[in-house]
C-alpha cells in the first residue's frame, strides 16, 4: 500500500535536517567508540547552565499554589509578563512599548510561526539573508509563504545592494537574524539604517508595508562589549522575535515573545493576528509557569564569559591548526571556511576524526562549515588534534 504521510513532509525529512543526520550519527559513532571519544558540536544546545535565580525563582512560584495560576488566559499572555517585558524593552531601546505590544510565545520559533500567520497570503515572499537558520523555510511554508535568501557579503554583514534587487511586489517580509546563526555576525546600525530606509522606500514603492522581522534569541550571547542594535530604532513595521532560549539557557521550556512596534502599519489588527494565531496554530498561549517565571526576571542572562572562553580557545586552536575564519562577535557558533571546496565532503572527513560538525550547505552558506561550541571543554580539548588532522589532510588532497 502505498504511504498515507502527506509528500510534502516525506520531502521535507528527506532533505531537512543536516542536524538530525549528525544527531544520528552522533549516535552510531558513541555506541562504536565511547561517548568520550565523540566530539559533537552539531547541536545548538546551550550547555550553560541556567542562572541560580532561575530554580530559585521556580521553586517559589510553583509553591505559591495560586488559585487559576494553571488555567487559560488571554491568548497573548499574562498581563504581568507582557508589562514586565515591555517596561523592559522600553528601558533597552528608544521605543516606549505598553504591553499591549507583547504577545508571549512558545519559544522564538512559536513567535516566528504566529507572526508568519498573521503576515503571509498564500505565495508571499520572506526574504532572508543567507546563511541563515534552515528552520525558517519550514516555517514560512506552514504559513504559505515563499522563502527567498539573499546572500551576504564576505564578512557575513547585510549586502543591501542585494537585498534592494531581491524585493518585489510578494515581498512581504524581511527576515534577520542578528546575532546570528550559523554565523555569530551581528548587523550593525548602519546597515539597519540603511536596510530601514530601503524598506520604507520599497514598501511606497509597491503600495503596501514591508515588514521587517528581526530574529533576535542570541541578543545577549555577545562577546568583548558589542551591543545589538535595535531595529525598532530604524524602522516603525518592525517585530520582533525571541526568546529565553539561549539567555536564560530554557531551550526545553518553550517561552518567548513578539514585541510589535507601537507605530507600526494596521497594529490593532496585527495584534489581534498574532493572538488568534496562538490559539489556533495550538500553542493557545504560552506556558503558564514560564510566563510567571520571566515576568520576575527580566534583565537576568546566563554567564556569557563562559561561552566567550569557549569561542576564544577554539579560535585559537583552530587558526593554529590551519582554518580560516573570523571572530563571530555573538552567539554559540564559528563558521569556518572549509578547507576542501565541498564543504559536505570536509564535514565527513571530521566524522573520520570523530568530531561532528554541520556543513555550511546545510544553512545556506556553503563553503563553509558550523561549529556550534556550547559543549564542555573536554569536547573542546578532545576535538583539538583532530581538527588539526583534518586540516592537513584536506590540504594534502587539494
Ligand atoms: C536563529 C534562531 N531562531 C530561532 C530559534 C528557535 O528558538 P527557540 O528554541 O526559542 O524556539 C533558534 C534555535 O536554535 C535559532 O538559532
Amino acid at each position: 500500500m502505498p504511504m498515507a504521510i502527506a509528500q510534502k513532509m516525506l520531502q521535507f525529512m528527506e532533505k531537512s535536517s543536516w542536524i538530525r543526520k549528525m544527531f544520528e550519527e552522533g549516535a552510531r559513532l558513541k555506541q562504536l567508540h565511547g561517548a568520550e571519544n565523540v566530539f559533537d558540536f552539531s547541536l545548538g544546545n546551550p550547555n550553560v547552565p541556567p542562572p541560580d535565580a532561575v530554580q530559585k525563582k521556580l521553586v517559589e512560584i510553583v509553591s505559591r499554589c495560586q488559585p487559576g495560576m494553571h488555567a487559560y488566559m488571554p491568548n497573548a499572555g499574562l498581563a504581568e509578563v507582557r508589562c514586565a517585558v515591555s517596561d523592559h524593552l522600553s528601558r533597552e531601546h528608544c521605543v516606549s512599548l505598553c504591553s499591549d505590544n507583547i504577545v508571549a510565545t512558545c519559544g522564538a520559533a512559536g513567535a516566528l510561526n504566529i507572526i508568519f500567520k498573521a503576515l503571509l497570503d498564500p505565495g508571499d515572499e520572506v526574504l532572508v539573508p543567507s546563511p541563515y537558520f534552515v528552520e525558517y523555510a519550514f516555517y514560512a511554508d506552514n504559513h504559505g509563504g515563499i522563502l527567498r535568501t539573499v546572500p551576504t557579503r564576505a564578512d557575513f554583514g547585510l549586502d543591501l545592494d542585494g537585498l534592494d534587487a531581491a524585493m518585489g511586489p510578494r515581498t512581504k517580509v524581511v527576515l534577520i537574524n542578528s546575532p546570528n546563526n550559523p554565523t555569530g555576525q551581528i548587523y550593525d546600525d548602519r546597515s539597519l539604517r540603511e536596510l530601514g530606509n530601503l524598506l520604507v522606500r520599497k514598501s511606497g514603492q509597491y503600495g503596501r508595508p514591508i515588514y521587517l522581522v528581526s530574529d533576535e534569541p542570541y541578543r545577549k550571547i555577545v562577546y568583548d562589549r558589542h551591543v545589538v542594535p535595535c531595529p525598532f530604532d530604524f524602522y516603525p513595521n518592525t517585530l520582533i522575535a525571541t526568546s529565553y532560549s539561549k539567555e536564560l539557557s530554557l531551550p526545553g521550556e518553550r517561552i518567548g515573545f513578539v514585541a510589535v512596534h507601537p507605530q507600526a502599519s494596521d497594529l490593532n489588527a496585527l495584534l489581534g493576528a498574532l493572538s488568534l494565531a496562538n490559539r489556533i496554530l495550538g500553542f493557545v498561549n504560552a506556558p503558564a509557569l514560564m510566563q510567571y517565571l520571566v515576568a520576575e526576571l527580566q534583565g537576568l542572562t546566563v554567564d556569557v564569559s563562559i561561552y566567550q572562553r569557549k569561542r576564544d580557545r577554539l579560535v585559537k586552536g583552530l587558526r593554529d591548526a590551519g582554518y580560516e575564519l573570523l571572530v563571530p562577535p555573538g552567539a554559540f557558533y564559528l563558521f569556518p571556511r572549509s578547507p576542501l571546496p565541498d564543504d559536505v565532503e570536509f564535514v565527513r572527513l571530521l566524522q573520520e576524526e570523530n568530531i561532528l560538525t554541520v556543513p555550511g550547505s546545510g544553512f545556506g552558506g556553503p563553503g563553509h562549515f558550523r561549529i556550534a561550541y556550547c559543549v564542555d571543554d573536554a569536547t573542546i580539548e578532545g576535538a583539538m588534534p583532530g581538527f588539526a588532522r583534518a586540516v592537513k589532510r584536506a590540504r594534502s588532497q587539494g
